[in-house]
């Protein structure tokens, strides 16, 4: 069973009297394992259909599974559940909590599903350290750089063993060298604990290392393949 199967999403933004076509009967499914980029231009309906799959936000018409599970039929309160145990997310702006410390922005995760104190401790200083933050994890972000806090909020999307992780443009803020260690970083993740990733990104780099090439024109999925995806190390023409 695929993790995430999309068939027919159409979205349509409402802005004031006009209707702004987002995403067109969308048909694509993830499969667990996957390490998969979501390319296209700007305002091709990236951000939007990762909104949908992460149940952010709702498609217009057309159906959603998530771990065999239609989000569609779901409340605004199931959802959220779902959300919480299914789906992490990494976004561009990293989004921590400035008050919190590293190991508390994993922890506060783990709180809302409910994990008991010491083991929520435990976990989050496993993926902290899984994610190479071990030392500082009582950091707050503003004491972080860029690439450590991203790394802070990937350890946040995997602290509960999602069945998938959303990011977009996660390396949009990062300078080349921090951008490359967190690609690095995901795809050995992905090979090594098999978490299952899907990326929308403008960012070559992580293109080339990913194994599944999506790409999104105007809506509607455009090309979708599997090809080898470049080794670690390897340098990158792009
Ligand atoms: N909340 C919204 N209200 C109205 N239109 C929107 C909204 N969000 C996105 N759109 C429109 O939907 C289309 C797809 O936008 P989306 O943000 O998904 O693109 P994207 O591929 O993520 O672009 P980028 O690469 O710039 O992040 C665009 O035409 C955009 O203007
Ligand atoms: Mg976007």
């Amino acid at each position: 069973m695929s993790i995430v199967e999309c068939q027919g999403v159409t979205k349509q933004y409402r802005q004031g009297t006009f209707e702004v076509p987002a995403l067109h009967r969308v048909d694509l499914s993830i499969e667990r394992g996957d390490f998969a980029s979501l390319a296209g231009p700007s305002g091709s309906g990236k951000t939007t259909l990762l909104n949908m799959i992460g149940g952010l936000d709702r498609p217009s018409t057309g159906s959603i599974r998530i771990d065999g599970c239609e989000i569609s039929r779901l409340d605004g309160d199931a959802l959220a559940a779902l959300r919480l145990h299914k789906i992490g997310f990494v976004f561009q702006a990293y989004n921590l909590i400035p008050v919190l410390s590293a190991r508390e922005n994993v922890e506060f995760v783990l709180q809302l599903i409910g994990m008991e104190r010491h083991q929520r401790t435990r976990r989050a200083k496993e993926v902290l350290r899984d994610v190479g933050l071990e030392g500082l994890e009582e950091r707050r972000p503003a004491r972080l750089s860029g690439g450590q806090q991203q790394r802070v909020a990937v350890a946040r999307a995997l602290a509960s063993r999602p069945a998938i992780i959303l990011a977009d443009e996660p390396t949009a803020n990062l300078d080349s060298k921090t951008a490359e260690d967190l690609i690095r970083l995901m795809s050995h993740l992905n090979e090594v604990s098999g978490v299952t990733f899907l990326m929308a990104t403008h960012d070559a780099r992580v293109i080339a290392r990913t194994r599944r090439h999506i790409v999104i024109t105007d809506g509607r999925v455009v090309a979708d393949e599997y090809r080898t995806a470049r080794r670690l190390g390897e340098e990158c023409a792009a």
